[in-house]
């Protein structure tokens, strides 16, 4: 059994005071339902696992280097994320492919570097709007899964995030038949990489675009066990009912 994770992934967003948001998620969530995640700026990483250490959130980063230091002016290790106390870290995100030219073969070395620290990756993959007019939207997604999960991924050390690049920040969101070919196809991958017990103890995660008003149904859909939320994920107003529905799925 995969348990289910919802994870918030703040980018650039949140101050100080946006910490308030996640004292008030903690007091709300039901402690016994999914695993909730929720990844801040690098700034608020220590305070925020302040926050979530007597609870049940796990906080994340948004990124790491791939080495553990050196002269990289503006980089954030895998040795210093576990010094804050984060257990999870993002991992090509769509955002940080385009802007800052991360490869797969970038985003493969950085996982190496957050499974040598022990913490969880979640790797992020999604076609862009020209590849899905284009018809190759699986054959994105394949190059973009071999090219940046390592060999040895487990259920334990990894969740991979299906994004959609189209979906992201749009409001424009798959159909669940879309979702779901493609969460289908992507464990279908997994399994034929991994073998049977990890390729289906890995956690797939949908994001782009949920919101409170969509995450119900699209948490119907086989082989969706949680989501990556942006926009949504800012507020526990919005993210609670996104949780909320995670568990009810
Ligand atoms: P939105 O939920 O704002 O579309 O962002 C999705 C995302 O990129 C999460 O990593």
């Amino acid at each position: 059994m995969r348990r289910k994770l919802a994870a918030g992934n703040w980018k650039m967003h949140g101050s100080v005071s946006a910490l308030a948001e996640l004292t008030t998620l903690a007091a709300q969530i039901d402690p016994r339902g999914c695993e909730t995640v929720i990844c801040p700026p690098a700034t608020l990483l220590f305070p925020a696992c302040n926050i979530a250490k007597p609870t049940e959130i796990a906080i994340g980063a948004q990124y790491c280097h791939p080495q553990s230091q050196g002269p990289f002016t503006g980089d954030i290790s895998a040795r210093m994320i576990v010094e804050t106390g984060a257990s999870y870290v993002l991992a090509g995100h769509s955002e940080r492919r385009e802007s800052h030219a991360e490869t797969d073969s970038a985003v493969h070395n950085q996982i190496l570097a957050v499974w040598k620290e022990n913490l969880t990756a979640i790797l992020c993959i999604g076609e862009s709007g020209e590849d899905r007019g284009a018809g190759i939207t699986l054959d994105t997604i394949a190059t973009q899964l071999s090219g940046s999960l390592p060999d040895g991924a487990t259920g334990e050390n990894a969740v991979i995030a299906y994004e959609p690049v189209w979906a992201i920040g749009t409001g424009d969101v798959p159909t669940l038949t879309q979702i779901s070919e493609l969460h289908d196809f992507i464990r279908a991958q997994l399994v034929r990489r991994f073998g049977d017990t990890q390729g289906n103890a890995i956690r797939l995660l949908y994001g782009g675009s949920v919101k409170p008003s969509n995450a119900a149904e699209i948490f119907t859909v086989e082989n969706v066990d949680g989501a990556l939320v942006g926009g949504a994920s800012l507020q526990a107003v919005d993210f609670i009912p996104i949780i909320q529905a995670l568990n009810d799925a």
